[in-house]
């Protein structure tokens, strides 16, 4: 059985780590949330105070750190040398910083070497910013997915509520153009379609629909 390389970018909240785990799984292969990364790298440098502005001290801090994923039914546990963060890392503080931190040039060289490894041997579904573009720009299936950034809000909105927290849409819409602003105007490696990639606008789309055409798309290669 041929084993490719699938590469998911796109906006904040727009679907990608849930289409990506439906795919890996169904396909049999690697999942890799690179996005996770970065957030462990943030989750670690706030509890250990150290400025997100502070490239040299992020980088020695990721040099210590091993960021491990763990099989969890549907999901994924996320370790960072041994302890679990999995949930840590998507509270509000990690997901406001997350960008300054990804911003710099020798933290992204160490993370994408790292992932780089990860998908080596192929049957990998990899989702971030930069993956078509970046770290597996020979990727066989390279998709860009999309959404308005309402639709993206009302999903979190909706998938936080089901969390049982109460958050407000307004916030939510301002959150997400902000990281988006900051991860598409970034010098190294800005959130941008990889020439060669499929754009999938899923506003309209349901989860099973966006699955359907990136199985398409990975069955004619
Ligand atoms: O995918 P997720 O929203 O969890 O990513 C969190 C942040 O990590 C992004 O907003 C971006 O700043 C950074 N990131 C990145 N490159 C990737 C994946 C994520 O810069 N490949």
């Amino acid at each position: 059985k041929k084993t490719i390389q699938v590469a998911i970018d796109g906006p904040a909240s727009a679907g990608k780590s849930t289409v990506a785990k439906i795919l890996a799984k169904e396909l049999g292969y690697i999942y890799c949330d690179t996005g996770a990364m970065y957030r462990a790298l943030t989750y670690q440098a706030i509890k250990n105070n150290i400025e997100v502005t502070d490239e040299k001290q992020l980088v020695h801090l990721l040099k210590e750190m091993i960021i491990s994923f763990e099989p969890n039914k549907g999901n994924q546990k996320v370790f960072i040398n041994g302890e679990e963060v999995t949930d840590a890392i998507r509270l509000t503080d990690v997901t406001n910083a997350v960008s300054a931190v990804s911003a710099h040039g020798e933290v992204r060289k160490e993370l994408v070497k790292r992932q780089q490894e990860i998908a080596a041997h192929g049957g990998v579904v990899m989702d971030g910013r930069d993956i078509g573009t970046a770290v597996l720009p020979t990727a066989e299936v390279k998709i860009f997915l999309i959404a308005s950034v309402e639709e993206r809000a009302e999903r979190r909105y909706k998938e936080n509520l089901s969390k049982g927290i109460l958050t407000s849409l307004e916030v939510l819409k301002q959150e997400i153009a902000d990281r988006d602003y900051k991860d598409s105007h970034r010098e190294v490696s800005p959130l941008t379609q990889a020439q060669d990639a499929v754009r999938l606008d899923t506003t309209s789309l349901t989860i099973e629909q966006v699955v359907e055409k990136i199985r398409e798309l990975i069955q004619i290669k």
